[in-house]
């Protein structure tokens, strides 16, 4: 039995890594010191999460944003995961040889590069002959507040118009199988999945919402949102929103995420 049998993913809201896992503890079981690398990683509660589930093998976590880094190197550091290095670097320009790692994932990134096709190439050309790619990426236009939070689908309009502003794109979900066969994948190594985000739980609200009253008064989104027209007092009433539907125990909110493994 591998060291990492029978590992089950860890207790959250919503696990954002499932799809991958029979894979990963398949590749993990062949070599246990296995190469891992998540692109796009963020602040790393993923990369830390996948890195637990492969003890004995080596997992990077790449970001475009050195700040973030420093905060995924902190989380890392705190919760003693050892197998884990974190560096900076751009998807469309990969700082490593081609083949360096078995396992090449991304989440909830490919709505934020800029030339898809580009950034898939370099995911496989960094993975070795055999290896996989995991993408998973959400529809945002399937994102659905209940029950009857209007205001907050309203903001969630918003959210969606300033993440396209900034050169996002909205449905990345349902477009990884054709950007995946763009990049040169045949479409019998593809596997395409979709499942369900839905935070429906306290913890859950807390986790997904919480964040937001913050967001919709200060800082860069509020700021956007104001350009594109949205006045400040309708802010202030997404916040009050959100922090209305945290608390309420029979609120919700869904969407659907489209997820691909590929075989390269
Ligand atoms: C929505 S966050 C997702 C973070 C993490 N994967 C998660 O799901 O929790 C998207 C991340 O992609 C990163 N990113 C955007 N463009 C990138 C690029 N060209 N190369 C590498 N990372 C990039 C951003 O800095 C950000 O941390």
């Amino acid at each position: 039995m591998a060291d990492n049998e029978g590992v089950t993913p860890p207790r959250r809201a919503t696990c954002h890594y499932e799809y991958m896992i029979p894979t990963l503890l398949d590749k993990a079981q062949k070599n246990p010191n296995l190469t891992l690398l998540d692109v796009g990683c963020g602040s790393g509660s993923i990369t830390i999460e996948l890195a637990r589930l492969v003890p004995g093998g080596q997992v990077t976590g790449l970001d475009i944003s050195g700040a973030i880094l420093e905060s995924a190197k902190v989380h890392a550091e705190r919760q003693g995961i050892s197998n884990i290095t974190f560096m900076k670097g751009d998807v469309h320009h990969l700082p490593f040889p081609d083949g360096s790692f078995d396992i090449v994932c991304t989440h909830q990134a490919v709505a934020h590069f800029h030339d898809h096709t580009k950034a898939i190439k370099e995911l496989i050309r960094v993975t070795k002959k055999g290896g996989a790619i995991c993408l998973r990426e959400g529809d945002l236009t399937t994102g659905k507040f209940s029950p009857g939070y209007e205001l907050l689908d309203e903001c969630f309009q918003t959210i969606i118009k300033v993440h396209e502003g900034q050169g996002g794109t909205s449905d990345a979900g349902r477009g990884l199988r054709r950007w995946v066969q763009d990049a040169g994948v045949l479409e019998e190594r593809i596997t395409a999945t979709k499942s369900l985000w839905i935070y429906d739980t306290p913890e859950g609200r807390r986790e997904y919402g919480g964040h937001w009253p913050a967001r919709c008064t200060q800082g860069i989104f509020a700021e956007r949102a104001v350009e594109m027209d949205v006045s400040r007092e309708r802010l202030e009433e997404y916040a009050v929103a959100w922090k209305k539907w945290i608390e309420d125990p029979e609120a919700s909110f869904s969407m659907v995420h489209g997820e691909v493994i590929a075989v390269v």
